[in-house]
């Protein structure tokens, strides 16, 4: 559904991508590892149209996004939801016009419609609209500002939705009510999903396929019983967590 072909970006002198080749299948959760600083998020900015790789190609199913025209990229990002690392609500707008926003910014929908899309969304994730739509981010813990955050992505129902590590910072009840979130998304309505997490028991409930970034390339893609399997010493380094390896922490 979105394929790299050799990506590679610097900032700077630092080439951070180092010809990517990654594909993320439809209807299928994804999960990307690496270490801190290695290009994921980087990555997933790609997959929006957020930055533009230095050379290589990226397409989102069949279509280049890579330096594609604004016309176009604004179609695909259409279709592509984007939980940031933070949730990023509007600290100045309650719980419904925060979700509420991306539909009128870009949907023609009767108040009625978007009530009922807004009571939607915000029980999909486990929220009591109720309860949350009059109050501010402030007012929510950081688990329901998270699932905030989802219930607004999901608003203009993407087809993919990209995960940038989402349970990070949040207490491990809230984590697997998310992870389980990403789960149900796929078995319910088919979503294709995008996960960055450095929470290796989470993302192993979750994913489907799993990818290996290190050193500015993938090193290991597959299913989760070929991932799990790889004799790739970054792979085996990762995973089961130690400290000696090819991986070099600082
Ligand atoms: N817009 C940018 N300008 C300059 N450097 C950047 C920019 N975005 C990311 N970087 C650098 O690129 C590297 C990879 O960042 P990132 O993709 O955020 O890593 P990860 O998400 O794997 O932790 C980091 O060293 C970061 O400082
Ligand atoms: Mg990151």
């Amino acid at each position: 559904m979105i394929i790299f072909e050799n990506v590679t970006k610097s900032f700077g002198k630092r080439e951070i991508l180092r010809g990517v080749n990654l594909e993320i299948e439809q209807g299928k959760t994804t999960v990307i590892f690496g270490v801190s600083g290695g290009g994921k998020s980087t990555i997933i900015k790609h997959m929006v149209g957020l930055l533009q790789p230095d050379s290589g190609t990226i397409s989102y199913k069949g279509t280049r996004m890579d330096h594609a025209d604004e016309t176009t990229l604004r179609e695909i990002r259409k279709k592509i939801g984007f939980l940031f690392q933070s949730g990023a609500l509007f600290d100045s707008m309650n719980i419904r016009d925060n979700v509420a926003f991306p539909m009128i910014e870009h949907q023609n929908l009767t108040k009625g419609e978007l009530d009922f899309k807004i009571d939607e969304k915000l029980t999909m994730v486990g929220l009591d609209p109720s309860v949350v739509k009059s109050l501010f981010p402030e007012e929510l813990s950081g688990g329901m500002r998270k699932r905030v955050g989802l219930a607004r992505t999901l608003a203009l129902e993407p087809e993919v939705i990209l995960y940038d590590e989402p349970t990070s910072g949040l207490d491990p009840v809230t984590s697997d009510f998310i992870t389980k979130m990403i789960c149900r998304l796929r078995d319910e309505i088919g979503m294709t999903s995008v996960l960055i997490s450095h929470d290796i028991s989470e993302s192993f409930k979750a994913g489907d396929n799993y990818a290996m970034l290190f050193d500015g390339v993938i090193v290991e893609a597959g299913d989760k019983e070929t991932f799990q399997n790889s004799t790739n010493e970054v792979v085996q380094q990762f995973i089961h967590a130690r400290s000696e390896g090819p991986i070099a922490f600082h």
